[in-house]
């Protein structure tokens, strides 16, 4: 008798991957998790277990890219599916250490996909990102809009689709879904899982936060004269909690077709920065302190999803408000002001 469905999760201890973790626990599917870490804790694991209140059935500490390793995880476990988060995100240190972003993002995806192959593993759910769009001539954008990757992150995820929509081609017993994200933000409702970077936050949502909590002083907004309705730049802010509940749905829709099919995560909405800084000040009762300071280099003006195919494909939306992005954020901020416990 088949038991649940095993699901292998990577980079599952990261902010989008345990969030996914709680996800798949709370509607029963068994959970393995490979991280080597090098991101992320195992405190956040430690959350996963009090947040689903019962734990992943196995958790590996391992590179992707040592193959023996990664065989042995696949030896010991027989998975119906794979989600592959693990990988590189940093936009601005990929531009610093492109080598590695490729080695790990691209080399850790092939590895992953010979390994599946050769364990009869061919349904995976992939990580992509809306950076693969570049600079958008126009929002919002459909999965159709030309990939113009702009920094080696971002290429490195276009390359990933690459490879593997040849090897689906190829290989016709392949299923993969390439969920291409706007912006997740947010945190688990309960407080207990959210986003912790590492050092000074690169990214928005988390700097906020660190300025709401007196950690940072001000926010600093990169740049108010783009072509924007305020001059600031315009992103579609998505809940990791409906980020989560994406890859759960992909993980039901995965035998809808054979071949790679890509899909944008997002909700739709555009949001300025000082939109965001708004409403963040709204969630955490005071107002958020910013001043304006030149653009970012490799910044782009706006980037907003078009959700009508998936929305087609699978009859599933975003369901979480700004208001809940930043609601959610300031708890896990004040919870856990210096992020997990290890
Ligand atoms: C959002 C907006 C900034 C920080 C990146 C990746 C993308 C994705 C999410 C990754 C921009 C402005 C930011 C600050 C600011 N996924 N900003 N002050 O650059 O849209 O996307 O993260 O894994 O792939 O490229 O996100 O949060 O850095 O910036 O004014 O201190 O906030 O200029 O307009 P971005 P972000």
């Amino acid at each position: 008798m088949s038991g649940p469905p095993t699901v292998l999760v990577t980079g599952g201890a990261g902010f989008i991957g345990s969030h996914t973790c709680v996800e798949l626990l709370d509607h029963g599917y068994e959970v393995v998790v490979v991280d080597d870490y090098s991101n992320s804790s195992p405190g956040a694991l430690e959350r996963v277990v009090k947040v689903a209140g019962r734990p992943p059935a196995a958790v590996h500490e391992i590179d992707l890219l040592d193959r023996r390793a990664l065989g042995e995880v696949f030896e010991q476990h027989s998975f119906d599916a794979v989600v592959h988060f693990a990988a590189k995100k940093a936009v601005g240190e990929s531009v610093e250490i492109p080598a590695e972003y490729y080695d790990i993002n691209v080399g850790g995806t092939t590895a992953l996909l010979r390994t599946m192959r050769e364990h009869g593993v061919h349904r995976l759910v992939f990580s992509s990102s809306c950076s693969v769009y570049g600079n958008a001539t126009k929002v919002p954008l459909t999965e159709h809009d030309p990939a113009r990757p702009t920094n080696p992150y971002a290429t490195s995820k276009w390359l990933c689709e690459r490879v593997i929509g040849d090897i689906c081609r190829r290989l016709p017993e392949f299923s993969v879904l390439a969920l291409r994200y706007f912006n997740p933000v947010g945190a688990h409702p309960s407080g207990l899982l959210g986003e912790v970077p590492p050092g000074v936050p690169n990214n928005v949502m988390p700097y906020l936060a660190q300025v709401a909590s007196g950690r940072l002083v001000k926010l600093r907004v990169f740049g108010d004269d783009y072509p924007t309705p305020d001059g600031t730049g315009v992103r579609d802010y998505l809940h990791v909690m409906d980020v989560a509940e994406g890859h759960r749905v992909a993980l039901e829709h995965l035998d809808d077709e054979r071949g790679l099919r890509v899909f944008n995560l997002g909700t739709g909405q555009g949001t300025s920065v000082l939109e965001l800084a708004a409403a963040f000040g709204r969630a955490c009762g005071a107002p958020i302190p910013y001043e304006i300071t030149g653009r970012r280099p490799g910044d782009v003006a706006a980037l907003v999803a078009d959700t009508s195919a998936v929305a087609r494909a699978w009859g599933w939306t975003a369901t979480r408000d700004l208001a809940a992005m930043c609601e959610d954020a300031w708890r896990f901020q004040e919870l856990n002001p210096s992020g997990y416990p290890n």
